[in-house]
């Protein structure tokens, strides 16, 4: 059976993920790298409580992984610069991957956004383009990028500018079709099973999957 690393446990998209490993059965160990309990319970599942700033030292914690999966990210709101919502949302993701292929993935799945672009002014989907970007040249034997538009879902902390969004997208959602498909909001339980899926067969070593692509793959 494969083992499972995951980043970002503890978010939206990360818990979901991480009941979809347990519950398919197809994973005899989860290893988490985390900062705060999940309070997940099962035998199968290993917390790792890591400093993200030295990652690779959780090296020899965490043993072999087959698939590792990463949905990490933070608002500038929440890490209170720039700067430090870069270190999570770019440093962070890409020193995953790097201890990942270190401890020999075969597969990394990463959740990035719709319209991820490292030469755009917009600074958040810059920084997503520039870990893409980053990711990309890493050589990893396959990586799996998806790019969600607004999310959906339960999430503890209250950020008006997404609940603002939510509802204005809910409410023309009928009406996103043809090319505004790609901006209806995919919910969390959809990026996770994707992720999930992404892993099943094989694939080429770099794939891209779009959010309006996200319920299908
Ligand atoms: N929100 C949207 O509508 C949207 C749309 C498209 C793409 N995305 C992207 O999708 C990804 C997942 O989103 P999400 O809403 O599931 O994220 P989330 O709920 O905010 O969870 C983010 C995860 O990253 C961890 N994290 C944040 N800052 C950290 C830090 N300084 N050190 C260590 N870990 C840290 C969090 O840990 P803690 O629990 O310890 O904070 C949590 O596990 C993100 O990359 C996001 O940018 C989001």
């Amino acid at each position: 059976m494969p083992t499972a690393i995951v980043a970002g446990a503890t978010g939206l998209i990360g818990r979901r993920l991480v009941s979809l490993l347990l519950e398919s059965g197809d994973y005899d160990r989860v290893h988490v790298l985390v900062r705060r309990p999940t309070g997940v319970r099962d035998a199968r599942m290993v917390e790792h409580t890591v400093d993200f700033n030295e990652l690779s030292s959780a090296r020899g914690d965490v043993g072999p992984v087959d698939h590792a999966f990463c949905a990490l990210g933070t608002t500038i709101r929440s890490a209170g610069s720039r700067e430090a919502f870069r270190r999570v949302d770019h440093d962070y993701v890409v020193a995953f991957a790097q201890l990942a292929k270190a401890l020999g993935a075969k597969h990394f799945a990463v959740v990035s956004s719709l319209g991820a672009d490292p030469g755009t002014r917009n600074f958040y989907l810059r920084v997503k383009g520039e870990t893409e970007r980053d990711l990309q040249s890493l050589d990893l034997p396959r990586l799996v990028i998806l790019r969600p538009s607004l999310l959906t879902g339960e999430r503890a902390e209250f950020r008006p500018g997404e609940r603002i969004s939510q509802l204005l997208l809910g409410m023309t959602s009928p009406l996103l079709v043809g090319k505004l498909g790609r901006i209806r909001p995919v919910s969390d339980q959809q990026v996770a099973a994707a992720m999930l899926r992404s892993v099943q067969g094989d694939g080429p070593a770099m794939q891209v999957i779009q959010s309006e692509d996200i319920r299908s793959v």
